[in-house]
C-alpha cells in the first residue's frame, strides 16, 4: 500500500540563504581549494569548544585516520572500538595495520566501561588505545572512561561524529581526552556536504596531523599561493607519506555558516525530541530514548519489543511515506570484520539485542509540527495495532 502523501524523509540538512551567499562569495573569489576560509573555520571551532587546536578535514574518517596516526598506531597494535557504530570507527584502525577488539555497548548504545575493563585486564600494554563514539549525540560516561584511561595508559579517541554541539560538566564532548573528531556529512547536525574537524590539546599531535592532512608537505598548500608568499614560496619538501585529507574553500564556509546556527539547530532537535518522548513513551511496544542534556539528538532511535515488532513498524511507517533507518548494522555482523578478527556476534549480546529491535525515527531542524504530528499518530496508531 502506498499513500498519495508526501514523504517524510527520515533525515535532511537545514540550509538557507546564507550558506548559498558564502558559497557564492567563496566561488567569487577564485580560491575554491583549502584557503582563508578553513583558517576561520578551525578558530571559530576552536574557540567554541574551548579547544587550543582545530582542524578541518574532508571526512570525519579521515580526521578519525589523522589522530590515530599522530597518536603513533603502528602496525600490530591493538586498538578497542565500538562493536555498536559505524565502520569507520573501526576501519581506520586497519588502515595502519593495527588490530580492533570490539566492545560490547550498553542499553543507551554507548560503549559498555565494563566490558573495556576487561579487555585491558586481557591484553595489558597490548592495548594502545580506545576509540568511544558519542552514539546518537548522547555523550558517553567520561569519568568511568578517563579513569580507565588513567589505570591502564592508553590513549583515548572521542568519535563526535554524531555529537555536535554537545557541552557537558566536564566540557564540549572532543576535549574530554586526547582528541575529539566531528563529522560534517550531509546528515550530521551541522554540515557542509562531506567534511570533519579534529580538536585536540596537544601542539605536537596537532602538528603532525596538520602534515599529514596534504601529503606530508613541509608547509601549508595556500602559504604558497597567497599573498604573503615569497618569490621562492613554490618549495616545499615532503617529509613523509602523507594523505589527502583538506577541506575545500567553499565548504569551510558552509561550515562557519552552520557554526553559527548550531545551537538553534540543535534546539530545534531538541523540541522535536520532546515531543516524541512525550507522546510515544505511553506506547506499550516501544521503549524511549534516554533523555539527558548531554544530547545533541543527531538519531532518535527507539527500541521495538520484539524484531518482529520492530520490522512490522518499519514496514508500516515505509508505507506510510515516513522515512526510518536503522543504526547500525554491528561491526561484528559485517563479513569484513567477522571473517578477518573470526568475530561472532553473540559475544557481543547487548549490541545483537539493540540491532535487532531498533529503528531511528525522522529528526531534523526543518521538520514541521504537522509532519512530527503525523509520525506520532502513525505510530500511535499501529501501537494500537499490536496489543
Ligand atoms: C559513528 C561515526 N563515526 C564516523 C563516521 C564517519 O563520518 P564521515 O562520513 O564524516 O567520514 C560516521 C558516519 O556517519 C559515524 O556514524
Amino acid at each position: 500500500m502506498s499513500l498519495n502523501i508526501k514523504k517524510i524523509p527520515y533525515s535532511k540538512p537545514s540550509l538557507g540563504r546564507k550558506e548559498i551567499s558564502a558559497v557564492k562569495r567563496v566561488l567569487k573569489s577564485g580560491w575554491i581549494t583549502s584557503g582563508k576560509e578553513n583558517l576561520l573555520f578551525e578558530d571559530e571551532f576552536a574557540d567554541f569548544t574551548h579547544s587550543p587546536y582545530a582542524l578541518s578535514v574532508n571526512s570525519a574518517t579521515a580526521g578519525l585516520h589523522l589522530l590515530l596516526e599522530a597518536l603513533g598506531i603502528k602496525a600490530g597494535d591493538r586498538v578497542a572500538t565500538p562493536a555498536y557504530s559505524f565502520t569507520a570507527s573501526a576501519e581506520i584502525i586497519s588502515y595502519l595495520g593495527a588490530v580492533p577488539v570490539f566492545i560490547d555497548c550498553e542499553d543507551d548504545y554507548n560503549i559498555s566501561a565494563s566490558a573495556l575493563e576487561k579487555v585491558c585486564e586481557n591484553y595489558g600494554d597490548q592495548l594502545k588505545a580506545v576509540i568511544v563514539v558519542h552514539i546518537a549525540g548522547k555523550a558517553c560516561d567520561m569519568k568511568k572512561l578517563l579513569e580507565l584511561k588513567k589505570k591502564f595508559g592508553f590513549s583515548l579517541i572521542e568519535d563526535c561524529a554524531h555529537a555536535f554541539p554537545v557541552v557537558t560538566n566536564m566540557g564540549h564532548v572532543g576535549t574530554l581526552s586526547d582528541g575529539g573528531v566531528f563529522s560534517f556529512y550531509a546528515n550530521k547536525t551541522i554540515t557542509t556536504g562531506e567534511g570533519g574537524m579534529v580538536i585536540c590539546r596537544d601542539k605536537s599531535l596537532y602538528q603532525r596531523m596538520s602534515l599529514m592532512r596534504l601529503h606530508g608537505i613541509d608547509r601549508t598548500i595556500w602559504d604558497r599561493y597567497t599573498g604573503t608568499a615569497k618569490w621562492d614560496s613554490w618549495k616545499y619538501d615532503v617529509v613523509a607519506p602523507g594523505y589527502k585529507y583538506n577541506l575545500t574553500n567553499f565548504q569551510a564556509a558552509i561550515g562557519r555558516v552552520q557554526l553559527k546556527k548550531s545551537v538553534k539547530l540543535k534546539n530545534k532537535r531538541r523540541d522535536i525530541a520532546h515531543k516524541y518522548l512525550k507522546n510515544l513513551s505511553p506506547c506499550k511496544n516501544i521503549q524511549m530514548p534516554y533523555s539527558t542534556d548531554n544530547h545533541c539528538w543527531h538519531l532518535f532511535m527507539i527500541k521495538v519489543k520484539t524484531t518482529q515488532l520492530r520490522d512490522s513498524l518499519m514496514k508500516f511507517l515505509f508505507e506510510h511515506s515516513i522515512g526510518t533507518s536503522l543504526h547500525f548494522i554491528p561491526l561484528p555482523c559485517l563479513s569484513f570484520y567477522r571473517k578477518t578478527f573470526d568475530l561472532d556476534i553473540h559475544d557481543f549480546p547487548i549490541s545483537l539485542d539493540l540491532y535487532q529491535r531498533s529503528i531511528s525515527l525522522p529528526i531534523f531542524p526543518d521538520m514541521t509540527n504537522s509532519m512530527i504530528q503525523r509520525v506520532i499518530k502513525s505510530i500511535i496508531h499501529w501501537d494500537r495495532n499490536h496489543e
